[in-house]
């Protein structure tokens, strides 16, 4: 298992730095945008940076499964699956709004047990391995250690579903602006977490995300010694829409807000 880890460790993240060099190189000059939904764009270089990931992960491990938001499913025979979010922060990429990150987990028989993120910009490589701690750019990291909500610098996300959703999300919002110390919402979920998990912000939650959002940033988070959890406080898997993670510290007065009834 040893071997085989350093193994998905150096595939991992060289698909990772590759797609983001990529990434980096195309900024500003993205040849087509197109839109999945009402305000959800995807540009050829999302396309291009997964096909970048997708060759390298399946020339080393072929009969491995992928899950990749443009391509979706790809069902292979062995129990380990990759969980690729090959440009994560579209929308602010297509702007050059600076926010944007690679994103690329490991499950195995359904629990993730690697996860790295590249920021291509500030080329800040985030990974954990599964009881083996987080690191930035190989220095261990460490989520923040602040005790008050009313200290805390929090982060959030809206789903692109924002206008049909029957929970927006807004109400939350208005809740934790009145109760915390600041909150951004910079467009990136994975970079959100990742940020958790350094210290950078305290809290994030979000409603609506997929599994390609969460899966490595959510490993990071508690590797680094944070918490993740449904609103509610209850256990919390990469494929549950509703994610609460933050440094463990300020959790419960975060659960609290987001279990209030207005
Ligand atoms: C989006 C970003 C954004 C979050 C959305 C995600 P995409 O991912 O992570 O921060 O609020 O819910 O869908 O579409 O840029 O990969
Ligand atoms: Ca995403
Ligand atoms: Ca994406």
């Amino acid at each position: 298992m040893q071997n085989n880890m350093s193994l998905y460790k150096k595939i991992a993240t060289q698909a990772a730095l590759k797609s983001g060099i990529c990434i980096k190189k195309s900024l500003g000059k993205i040849k087509k945008i197109s839109y999945k939904g009402r305000i959800n764009l995807v540009t050829d270089v999302d396309k291009k940076a997964e096909g970048i990931i997708i060759k390298k992960i399946l020339s080393a491990f072929p009969d491995h499964s992928i899950l990749s938001e443009e391509i979706g499913s790809k069902k292979g025979t062995s129990d380990c699956k990759w969980i690729i979010d090959p440009l994560d922060g579209t929308t602010n990429f297509a702007r050059s709004f600076p926010f944007f990150c690679v994103s690329i987990a490991l499950e195995k028989k359904g629990k993730v047990i690697l996860g790295v993120i590249y920021d291509p910009l500030r080329d800040e490589l985030f990974f954990a391995e599964e009881k083996k701690g987080a690191y930035l750019n190989k220095k261990r990291i460490s989520v923040s250690k602040t005790k008050k909500l009313s200290k805390a610098f929090l982060a959030t996300g809206f789903a692109y579903g924002i206008k049909e959703a029957k929970d927006n999300n807004i109400r939350n919002f208005k809740n934790f602006l009145m109760r915390s110390l600041a909150i951004r919402r910079a467009g990136s979920a994975a970079l959100d977490f990742c940020y958790v998990a350094c210290g950078r912000f305290d809290g994030f939650w979000e409603v609506g995300l997929h599994p390609w959002d969460c899966a490595a940033g959510t490993l990071i988070i508690k590797e680094a010694g944070g918490a993740v959890t449904k609103f509610d406080g209850s256990d919390y898997s990469h494929y549950n829409e509703y994610v609460l993670a933050s440094n463990g510290l300020i959790h419960k007065q975060m659960v609290r807000v987001l279990t209030l009834k207005k």
